[in-house]
């Protein structure tokens, strides 16, 4: 089990889980997003724009811009308001 301390000195646990990414097995850390594992193993162009063929990926972090969209589990979702689980099929859109 990793640990991580915060500024305030309160311990806290990561658990590290494992989940697929463009079936790639890759692991994250259970409860971050999907947007900030997918941006800790490198990966931050999870789309192209349709017209213009420009890389996208997460802007806002907050689930107003979509960018991040993800299919998770089968179904689109924003990966920045997705939290991570073990097991998780991620595939980024192209
Ligand atoms: S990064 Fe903007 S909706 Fe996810």
């Amino acid at each position: 089990m990793a640990k991580a301390y915060l500024r305030e000195g309160k311990e806290v646990h990561r658990v590290p889980v494992s989940f697929r990414l463009n079936g790639a097995q890759v692991s994250g850390f259970a409860g971050e997003s999907v947007a900030a594992a997918l941006g800790a193993l490198g990966l931050t162009t999870l789309r192209h724009a349709p017209r213009s063929g420009d890389a996208r990926g997460a802007f806002c972090l907050m689930g107003v811009c979509q960018e991040c969209l993800c299919r998770i589990d089968g179904a689109r979702r924003e990966a920045c308001r997705t939290p991570l689980r073990a097991g998780m099929e991620v595939e980024t859109l192209g």
